[in-house]
C-alpha cells in the first residue's frame, strides 16, 4: 500500500530562506506518486522559481497572478477545494498572520481559506519573530481551529543566530503528510501497542546479552498502523531506526522495562503485536563493576528467566478483555508451524508470525520476511518473501478482519 499513491497534495510556500527545501519535499512526494499542486506566494518566487517546483512535480505551480490572469476564476475553489490535504511549508510570520485573521489577498491565503481539508502549516523565520505574541497568538488561533503546527525546529537560522525558527526537514514534514492522509483510515480510533527490536539484559555496566533484532520488522508494523489510521504506541529496545511520525515511543533496553511498558499501555488498547525479540534469560545477578578479564580464566554466567511478556498479557486479558486482539511472532530456526502452533496456544494469542530465522533473507536485520500466518481458529496463510512493509500490511488485513468478527 502507497499512501501517497495519487493523492492531491496543495503545498504553499511563502517567503522564507527555507523554501529551498519545499522542492526537496515536492519532488519526494511527487516520487511517492503524489499529485503536487504548489502555490507560491510573490516573496517565495524571489527566493525560488516556480520552474523549480514545475520541474520536480512535472505540474503547473502557481503564482499570484495565477488569481487573476489565464482566465482560471475559480483556481481558487479548485486548487482549495480538490485537494486530500494541504500544507504550508515554509509558513512565514506574514502568512500566519494572514492565515490566522482570515485575511485571502493572495491565491495561497484565498486557497487556504476555501480548503476543507485537514491544512498542515510548517512556521519558519527568526527566532525573534516567532517569540513575539502577535506570532505566538496567530499560531494558537490556528492551533484552536485544527490546523497542524509543525515545529519549528531549534539551531542555525539564517541570520547567523541560533533559535527556534528553523522549518522542519522535508523527511519528517513526508511523515506528517503521510499521518494526515491516514487520518480516516480503516483503523482510525483504534489503539495498537507495538513492540520492537531485541531487549538488552545487562551482564555488568559495559556488557549485555542480547539478540540481532534490528526492529525493521516492528517498526515497520507500527507504519503500516499508522498509515491505516490507528493510534501507535511503539516500544522499542535499542534501536537505529528512525521513530515513524505520529508514533509514540517508549525506549526500553531490558525485558522487564517492556513488559512494565506493555502492561502500564494495555488497558487502552485494541491491539497488542508483539514483535520484539525479547531475551528469554537474564543474569540471575548484575554485577555492578565490571568484571576484570584478569580475575577469570573461566567465566560462569548463570542466568534465570525474564518474564513471559504475552503470558502476563494473557492473564490481563482474561481478567479484563484488553486487548481486543493480540498478535505474536515466533523465531524459530525449525518445525516453524508446529513451534509457532504451540506458542499460538500457550501464550493464547488470535494471530501469531512465525519466520524462519535461519534463512539469510528473513528474520533478523534484513529488509525482507517469508512469514506463515497461523490463526486461532487453525487457518493458515503462507505468505511468499516480501518487503517487511509489505509483511506488515498483510498481518494489518488480518488484525482488520479480527477486529471486524470480535
Ligand atoms: O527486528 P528485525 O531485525 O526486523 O527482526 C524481526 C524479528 C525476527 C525479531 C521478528 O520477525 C520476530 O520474529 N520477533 C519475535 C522474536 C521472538 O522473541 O520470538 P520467540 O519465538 O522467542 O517469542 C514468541 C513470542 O513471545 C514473540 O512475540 C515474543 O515477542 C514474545 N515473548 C518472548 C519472550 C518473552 N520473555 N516474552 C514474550 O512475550
Amino acid at each position: 500500500m502507497n499512501i501517497f499513491q495519487g493523492k492531491r497534495v496543495v503545498l504553499g510556500v511563502t517567503g522564507s530562506i527555507a523554501a529551498y527545501k519545499s522542492v526537496t519535499l515536492s519532488s519526494r512526494l511527487t516520487q511517492k506518486g503524489a499529485l503536487v499542486d504548489v502555490i507560491l506566494t510573490d516573496a517565495a518566487a524571489k527566493l525560488v522559481n516556480a520552474i523549480t517546483f514545475e520541474s520536480v512535480t512535472g505540474r503547473r505551480a502557481y503564482r499570484e497572478k495565477d488569481l487573476w490572469e489565464g482566465g482560471e476564476h475559480v483556481l481558487h475553489i479548485e486548487l482549495g477545494e480538490e485537494n486530500d490535504v494541504f500544507m504550508v511549508a515554509p509558513a512565514t510570520a506574514n502568512t500566519i498572520a494572514k492565515m490566522a485573521q482570515g485575511i485571502a489577498d493572495n491565491l495561497l491565503t484565498v486557497c487556504a481559506l476555501a480548503s476543507r481539508t485537514p491544512l498542515l502549516v510548517s512556521p519558519a523565520m527568526d527566532g525573534g519573530m516567532y517569540a513575539n505574541p502577535a506570532t505566538q497568538e496567530n499560531l494558537r488561533i490556528l492551533e484552536q481551529r485544527g490546523m497542524r503546527i509543525l515545529g519549528p525546529a531549534e539551531g542555525h537560522l539564517a541570520s547567523g543566530l541560533a533559535g527556534k525558527g528553523r522549518m522542519l526537514e522535508p523527511m519528517e514534514l513526508l511523515g506528517h503528510l503521510r499521518l494526515a492522509l491516514a487520518r480516516e483510515g480503516p483503523l482510525s480510533g483504534k489503539k495498537f501497542v507495538v513492540t520492537a527490536g531485541g531487549t538488552q539484559e545487562p551482564i555488568d555496566p559495559v556488557r549485555v546479552i542480547t539478540n540481532r533484532s534490528s526492529g525493521k520488522q516492528g517498526y515497520a508494523l507500527a507504519r503500516a498502523a499508522l498509515d491505516l489510521g490507528a493510534d501507535v504506541d511503539l516500544i522499542s529496545g535499542p534501536s537505529a531506526l528512525e521513530v515513524p511520525v505520529g508514533a509514540n515511543v517508549h525506549d526500553v533496553s531490558t525485558a522487564e522495562e517492556m513488559e512494565r511498558a506493555v502492561l502500564n499501555l494495555l488497558p487502552e488498547a485494541d491491539v497488542l503485536i508483539m514483535a520484539a525479540a525479547v531475551a528469554d534469560y537474564q543474569p540471575a545477578k548484575r554485577v555492578s563493576s565490571k568484571i576484570k578479564k584478569e580475575e577469570h580464566d573461566m567465566l560462569q554466567i548463570s542466568l534465570k528467566p525474564t518474564p513471559d511478556i504475552l503470558h502476563a498479557v494473557a492473564e490481563h486479558k482474561s481478567r479484563s478483555g484488553a486487548p481486543e486482539i493480540s498478535v505474536g511472532f515466533a523465531a524459530e530456526t525449525d518445525h516453524l508451524k508446529e513451534n509457532a502452533e504451540d506458542k499460538l496456544t500457550a501464550k493464547n494469542l488470535d494471530l501469531i508470525a512465525a519466520n524462519d530465522v535461519s534463512e539469510p533473507d528473513a528474520g533478523f536485520d534484513v529488509d525482507t520476511n517469508r512469514v506463515l500466518l497461523l490463526w486461532k481458529d487453525g487457518r493458515l496463510e503462507e505468505l511468499p518473501l516480501m518487503k517487511k512493509s509489505e509483511v506488515a500490511f498483510r498481518i494489518m488485513d488480518a488484525v482488520i478482519e479480527l477486529l471486524e468478527a470480535s
